[in-house]
Formats: C-alpha cells, structure tokens, sequence
C-alpha cells in the first residue's frame, strides 16, 4: 500500500471517468436511479455493505478490522432543472437536466476515499459510513429523510465537501461555527381592486401597494436586525397586470431571506408579514402571505474544523488551507450537524473555470479531484484515531 497522495493520484484518469458518468446522465431530486445504481455496483465491488436510504439515496458501511468509531463521509447526488451549453465530450445527455453544481464531483470524490478506505480495512479501527444523498438542491431535501431512516445509527462524526468555484482550485475553505446559511423562500400576493387606469381612484391599485411594500421590507435589515448580524432580504420577482391601461387585480412577488441566527430568523419572518399587512392595508389593498422555511443553518463543530485542519495541511500542505467567511446559500448538511458534531468544508476548482455554480456553463477543474479524495480519506482516518 502506498500514500494516500499516491493511491489518489494513480485513480485520476477513473475519478475524472465517473465524474463524466455522472455528468453525462445527470438526475432531478429523488430520481436518482441510475446514479444510486452506478454507485450501489462500485460500493459494492468494493466490499462495502450497502443498503437504500432516503428514497433514491444508499448508505454504504465499511468495518475495519478493529472495534472503534463509526465515522461518515456524505455526497449529495442531484442535479439541477438547467440546460447545459457546452461543446466538451461529456455534455449532458438529459435534456433541460445538469450537474451545474458539482454533485458529480462530490459523488466520485467519495467513492474515491471509499477505495482507499476499503484498502486500509484491516488496520482500521471503527467503520466509515458513505451516505449518498439524493435531492440537496431544494426543500425538504434528502438529508432529512436519510437521517430518519437512518443514516445516523451509531455515528460519531459527519464530513463532507463541496467543490467551490468562487476558490482558487485545490485552496480547502474553512469556517469555525456558522458557516452556511438558513435559506427561506416566500410569496406576498398584494389584492386589490381593478379597473380603468385613468381612473385610479376607483380602484385600489396593487401596483402601488406592491412598491411599497418591497421598499418598506428594506427597513428590515437597515432598521430592525442588528448591524452586526448578517441577514438578507431579497424579491426576485414581481408579477401583475396585462396591457398599459388597466390597473390589475393584484401583484405577487417571491423572494428569499437569509440568515444564520435561528432567533433572528423568526424575527424577520414575522416582521416581514407585518410589513406586507400593515404596507397593503395603507393602500386599502390586503396581503396574503406564504413562508417556507429552508435549510437551518450549517453550523461547523470548531473541533471537527481543527480536525480537518490538521487533516488538510498534513495531506496537502499548510499553504492549501485558508479560513473563510461564512457563504450566504444555504445546504442540507446542516440537518447532519444538528444531531452529530462534524465539519463541511469547501474545496476549490476556480482555475480556468470562471462560471458560477448553477450557471449553465458550469464545470470544474477535474485535477481537483485527487486531492479531494486525500482530504476525505485523511480525514476519516484522523476521525477514526481519536477512539
Ligand atoms: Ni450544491
């Protein structure tokens, strides 16, 4: 048996294989057949117990060879409702459907450490736990149901990654506590009455009310929550009215809020109901308010961070590992680290791939992937030796 560095390095060409697998036939949320498939035969293939979990997701369980803790890697398996443009050979082949966040990656990077792990059994003391998760990208997610049916038993840490464009490739992102963030959606429809627009004051116009009610909500930030906590509150679209002469029925509007405090999350929750209510019924208009709660929070275990520290600048070098600011999106892995401590940690493949995540012209620098299978497979074995 050789490094971690080397056994990674010698399985380049088949990480970048799966990967390309996995983005040729990319799948929706919970309609991961194949992909659980191609992973259940390499699980498998390589002497890991493998059961379903989650709908379309696979809990895999490799025992060493001596008593200790049981310790898991996860890989979310999705892919997003985006048409890919691309001209390289592994385009995907499902139409309207695209691994434009790098779950492909994720999904090889894991069953690359599982390789290497399988390799180590014997002299390993506890058990790796691989949890393939189906349906990251949107609420209530697949992290949940596998936690439910199961995932968990018996596990004493959690770790996992995420490929990250905006980092320069192979720089491993960490961030101590709160780390991503509660991601909530919601729609106001602002109701009011229609007719003629030259005479508006026979209606009760919703556009108006609609206006202010999105430049009222932006009191939230600037004059309710603490300038030292971080929140947005964002509308991303606004819909009403057909032609230029009729003031409309009503208007709806979506949007999204973001925070990491979960108390500071139901104050603007509530706050931004009142405002809609209270801004409509100025204007004679009324509000009907929906809001649904994303993802928590993702919270790191400062000491699981210090681990995967040590893990990192021993594997790949001091000068690979950088402490970052907390990211504003939100990911499903937070439900893993309200029941067990662990740590999630991004990982860079920014060189020559300047697209952001779930543009359509998404991809990553594939060289990245050795080195997130060294991080994982060190990472489980530093786990595993603090039995
Ligand atoms: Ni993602």
């Amino acid at each position: 048996m050789g490094t971690l560095a080397a056994e990674a390095e010698a399985m380049a060409g088949t990480l970048v294989e799966w990967r390309r697998d996995f983005h040729r036939y990319p799948e929706l949320a919970f309609a991961e057949e194949r992909t659980a498939a191609v992973v259940r035969a390499f699980l498998e293939s390589a002497g890991i117990e493998v059961r379903a979990c989650g709908g379309t997701g696979l809990r895999g369980v490799l025992r060493g060879g001596r008593p200790g803790r049981t310790v898991a890697l996860r890989a979310d398996m999705d892919a997003l409702p985006v048409d890919e443009v691309a001209d390289h050979g592994y385009r995907s082949q499902n139409s309207g459907v695209m691994h434009a966040c790098g779950h492909d990656g994720h999904m090889a990077i894991v069953m690359g450490a599982a390789r290497l792990l399988a390799a180590r059994r014997e002299a390993m003391a506890g058990n790796v736990v691989f949890l393939f998760q189906p349906a990251e990208e949107s609420p209530p997610g697949g992290a949940a149901r596998m936690i439910a049916e199961g995932a968990l038993d018996g596990v004493d840490a959690i770790f996992g990654l995420h490929l990250w464009q905006p980092l320069p490739s192979g720089v491993v992102g960490l961030h101590a506590g709160a780390t991503m963030a509660q991601a909530d959606n919601f729609e106001v429809t602002v109701r009011g009455r229609s007719g003629h627009a030259s005479q508006p004051n026979l209606t009760v116009d919703p556009v108006v009310a609609a206006a202010e009610v999105v430049i009222a909500a932006q009191t939230i930030v600037s004059r309710f929550t603490s300038p030292l906590e971080p929140v947005v509150v964002s509308f991303t679209t606004v819909h009403g009215g057909r032609v230029h002469n009729i003031i409309p029925d009503e208007v709806t509007m979506t949007g999204t809020v973001r925070t990491f405090d979960p108390a500071t999350q139901l104050a603007v929750k509530r706050r931004l109901e009142e405002v809609c209510e209270a801004t409509c019924r100025l204007f004679g208009a009324s509000a009907a308010f929906t809001y649904i709660d994303g993802y928590p929070p993702l919270v790191n275990d400062p000491g699981s961070v210090d681990l995967v520290r040590r893990a990192a600048v021993r594997e790949l070098g001091a000068a690979a590992v950088q402490d970052i600011a907390p990211v504003m999106g939100g990911e499903d892995f937070a439900y893993y680290l309200q029941r067990v401590p662990g740590a999630f940690a991004l990982l860079g493949i920014g060189d020559g791939h300047p697209h952001p995540h779930h543009s359509a012209r998404f991809d990553i620098d594939e060289r990245v992937l050795p080195l997130g299978v060294r991080l994982l497979a060190a990472v489980a074995l530093e786990a595993l030796e603090l039995a």
